[in-house]
């Protein structure tokens, strides 16, 4: 059964990101905290911190308040102080949320580390990837007014983020690099899997764009 501040905590997330429409909605958080709560059943982590984590972990993304890293480790570790969580929990929960994004990892900025922020982070990246992971880069490069795709512009390796000149530009950059980066043996099973179907999507893309299908 699940414990009343799991219960509360799925009733402020989903209250927060219900309708959000870049793909970090409500949904994503619900895909990513079963997908972590399944690796850290398989890895051994502290399910708990996963499970809050991964429900919080996009309660106030940076890039959509003015690039504020704080404002998400902030609300979360608000919240669940006012549920009377304790405060290692808090703590760590806070961790996760302000370590874990692809932003943050780059930058070198190594200050915490933990077997459940890395369960977290897999989890993330996997919803990154896959069927889904296709729809929601449609989905963001939409909000973004970006072209489905631009065959005038050259592809590159290195992810440019933001400025990616179309969305399947975006798969180069960043979506097919991914499944190299899981931290744990159960989420490179799962990505592999997921990777292959976004080689066959790109295959099939390809081939209608050029009138060969
Ligand atoms: P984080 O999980 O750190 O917030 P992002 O916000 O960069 O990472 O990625 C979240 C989702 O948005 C992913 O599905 C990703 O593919 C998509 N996305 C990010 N940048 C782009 C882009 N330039 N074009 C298309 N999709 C993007
Ligand atoms: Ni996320």
């Amino acid at each position: 059964m699940k414990s009343d501040v799991i219960v509360d905590t799925e009733t402020f997330v989903r209250s927060t990101l219900e309708g959000e429409g870049t793909g970090h909605d409500w949904w994503h958080c619900v895909r990513v905290r079963n997908t972590a709560v399944k690796l850290a059943h398989e890895e051994g982590a502290e399910v708990r911190i996963v499970e809050l984590s991964a429900l919080l972990h996009d309660i106030a993304d940076h890039k959509f308040h003015g690039g504020d890293k704080e404002v998400g480790p902030r609300i979360a570790k608000e919240f669940l102080e006012a549920q009377g969580v304790e405060r290692e929990v808090v703590e760590h929960v806070a961790n996760i949320i302000r370590h874990m994004s692809w932003s943050t990892s780059k930058e070198g900025n190594c200050a915490f580390d933990s077997l459940e922020m890395r369960i977290v982070q897999d989890a993330d990246r996997l919803d990154a990837i896959g069927a889904i992971g296709i729809a929601r880069a449609f989905a963001y490069g939409g909000h973004k007014s970006k072209p489905l795709y631009d065959p005038e512009q050259p592809f590159s390796s290195e992810h440019t983020g933001e400025c990616a000149p179309s969305t399947l530009h975006h798969f180069y950059e960043k979506l097919l690099k991914i499944a190299d980066q899981m931290h744990t043996e159960t989420a490179r099973r799962l990505a592999q899997e997921r990777h292959v179907h976004m080689e066959e999507f790109l295959k099939e893309f390809h081939e209608e764009w050029n009138g060969e299908q």
